[in-house]
Formats: structure tokens, sequence, C-alpha cells
């Protein structure tokens, strides 16, 4: 399963990226608005520390708007990856987007059969919102289970890219059931290394080290 890091932190990406585990990056208007820089600017930064797609979304509402920004955005680097809503107008622009080999990533999608329609719309990731569906009560997760069976039903290209991750459990369900790509906060990776048992399991050993009195 890939990692993306769902953040514009550019401090953030670039001790992520160190690491090895970076994949790509996704950003979203609220995120670029927290990070209080600009957003051409801060996207050509983020592009530049990872080889991985970065998910830079529009924000007009019809086609034609959409296609306006995406032109811009596309100009960037070659790793952008548009990201449009999941409406008629963002379908449409995500069809001729990849029939022009730009990568897309439909985004804000909520129900399986919205999955289904970015899959035939050719998107190259769609973006199930978990945290979100369980925050209003759904089943974030059974919402992955059934993308996951309807795109292998009918062996779909578009990989699944879970968003709005809140915790490690999420993470663990998501490659349970195949996922393709997980984008996440930067404190919910760094969490997944946790464990009380290793940091215990340190401790004691350092503990019976310095008893030996050697050193390396
Ligand atoms: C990523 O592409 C999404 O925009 C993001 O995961 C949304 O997360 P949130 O629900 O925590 O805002």
């Amino acid at each position: 399963m890939k990692f993306f890091a769902d953040t514009a932190e550019i401090a953030d990406i670039k001790e992520l990226a160190e690491t090895g585990l970076l994949d790509g990056v996704t950003t979203n208007p609220s995120l670029i608005a927290k990070s209080g820089r600009d957003f051409m600017e801060v996207t050509k930064e983020i592009c530049g520390l990872t080889h991985g797609p970065v998910s830079a979304e529009v924000v007009a509402l019809d086609h034609e708007g959409m296609m306006r920004e995406a032109e811009v955005l596309r100009k960037i680097a070659d790793n952008v990856c548009i990201k449009v809503p999941l409406t008629f107008d963002g379908l449409k622009t995500c069809r001729k987007l990849t029939g022009d080999g730009t990568m897309v990533n439909v985004t804000l999608c909520f129900s399986a059969n919205q999955a289904l329609l970015a899959a035939k719309a050719g998107a190259t990731f769609i973006s199930p919102f978990v945290g979100r569906h369980d925050d209003n009560g759904f089943d974030g997760m059974q919402l992955i289970s059934d993308i996951r069976l309807i795109y292998d039903n009918y062996a779909f290209a578009t990989e699944i890219l879970v968003a709005s991750i809140r915790h490690p459990i999420h993470v663990l369900e998501s490659a349970k059931i195949g996922a393709d790509v997980a984008t996440m906060p930067p404190a919910v990776i760094r969490s997944l290394v946790k464990h009380v048992l290793t940091d215990k399991g340190i401790e004691g050993f350092l503990a019976d080290w310095a008893k030996t009195g050697q050193s390396i």
C-alpha cells in the first residue's frame, strides 16, 4: 500500500520523504489555507520533494473553469495530479484530463456508486473520505470494502486512495481490504511506528547493556 502525506507543511513532507516511506502528497484548499503559503509556490515546492503524485485541487465548479484551472496547475510539474470534486462537471473534467495523460484524483467520494462513476470516467485515483463518513454515522471502512469489490469485479484500474484518515486502525483496515493508497496527516504516519512494547523493550535492553560497561 502506498503512503501519501495529507498536508501542505514542507517540514513534515521533507522529514517523511527522508524515511523513504512517502509515495506522494495530497493537498486541498483547507490544507493550503492552513499552511499560510501561496498555492502555486507551495505546490511547486512539494512537487520537488517527492517523485510521486502531488494532488492539487481545482476550486471552480463548472467544467470550463475546472479545465482552465487544471491548465495552470498541470504546468507546475510533471507529478501534479489534478484533484476534482465528485460532481458531473468534475467527472467530465476527469475524462478530458486523463484522456490527455494527466493524472486525476476524484475527491469527496462518499458512496460506492460515486466511486463507480469516477472509475468509468477514467480517474487515476478515487478518494473516499472515511473519517468524515464515520463522523456522520456511516461506516467508512465498509465503503472501502464495497469500492474494492466493485473495482475488482470489473478490473477498473482506478486506485483507491483512502482519505480523511484519522487513526492507525483506518490504515490497518485499509491495508487488509487491499486499498491502493492511504493519505494521512503526518501525525498518523508517525503514530504507526509506535508500540508500548517496542519502547519497553528498548528500555530493558539499554538497562542491561549499561550493566556490561561496554561501548560500541
Ligand atoms: C485528502 O485528499 C483529503 O482532502 C483529506 O484527507 C480530507 O481529510 P479531512 O476529512 O481530515 O479534512
